[in-house]
């Protein structure tokens, strides 16, 4: 039976200190799951299991830099350990970088941002992807961007980082859709997180004005996407992309 209950689903959520990772942590939670948030900010991440930590929810806080491949495979198999299994993975850890025309944009802001919303996926996916398709069983959904999609001027890194996470999404659903396991990507507009503060203020207002139903997205509202994308429900949908863009994507 297909369901949207969570019980026994172990997830792994980078980036779950704050914003969106965290909303998606209180609604997998919420619904059943076995929570392992990973993000370099232990502080928020602390806080999170023990807000999160009940007798019916089960949310435990790791280190881990997505920019580290030895953080990630190390990371990835004591939450292995802990739980026993990694049922869905959440990449959703990401910096936005500077807001600059690509003249001003150094070669270590590209890097830095590549390494963090591009290469992070990759190394969480190598990680985890192996006990997901063993286990014949895996929901991975990767957080892009409506800037991967649409292109915003004077985020250059960001954009290409984004556009990848959707190229990335679409090549391994391909290789492991018969292994019952799911790939699919979000493309969130902007969403009132702490992440908007890294934005600069005019190019924030450029963004809002592009969104038709004229405000920023909610947390809440990428993490309803999320749940479902991270359910058993969906078993017919892989390399695909969902927007949470408030009527902005237009393809
Ligand atoms: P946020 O800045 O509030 O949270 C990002 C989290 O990622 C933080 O907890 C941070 O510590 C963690 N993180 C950063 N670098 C890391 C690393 N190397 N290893 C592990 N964790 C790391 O951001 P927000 O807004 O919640 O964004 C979450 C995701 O959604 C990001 O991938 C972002 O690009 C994407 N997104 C956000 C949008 C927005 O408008 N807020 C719109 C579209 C996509």
């Amino acid at each position: 039976m297909k369901r949207q209950n969570f019980d026994e689903r172990v997830a792994l959520v980078t980036g779950g200190a704050q914003g969106i990772g965290l909303a998606v942590v209180r609604r997998l939670a919420k619904a059943g799951a076995k929570l392992a948030i990973a993000d370099v900010n232990m502080t928020g991440t602390q806080k999170a299991a023990e807000e999160f930590s009940t007798e019916s929810m089960s949310v435990k806080p790791f280190h881990m830099d997505v920019t580290d491949p030895d953080s990630v495979q190390s990371t990835v198999g004591s939450i292995l350990r802990d739980f026993g299994r990694i049922d869905i993975l959440v990449n959703n850890a990401g910096i936005v970088g500077r807001t600059a025309p690509i003249q001003d944009q150094s070669a270590e802001d590209w890097s830095r941002i590549i390494a963090t919303d591009l290469t992070g996926v990759f190394f969480c996916c190598k990680a985890v992807v192996p006990h997901m398709v063993e286990q014949a069983y895996g929901r991975i959904v990767n957080i892009s961007s409506i800037a991967g999609k649409e292109g915003n001027p004077n985020m250059v890194p960001y954009c290409t980082a984004k556009a990848g996470v959707i190229g990335l999404t679409k090549a391994l659903a391909k290789e492991v859709a018969r292994s019952n396991v799911m790939v699919n990507a979000v493309t969130p507009a902007l969403i009132d997180t702490p992440m908007v503060q890294d934005i600069a203020p005019d190019q924030v207002d450029y963004l809002t004005e592009r969104i038709p139903v004229g405000r920023l997205g909610r947390a809440e509202e990428v993490a309803a996407m999320v749940l479902w994308l991270a359910s058993e429900e969906v078993s017919f949908s892989t390399g695909a992309v969902f927007d949470v863009s408030g009527g902005r994507a237009s393809y």
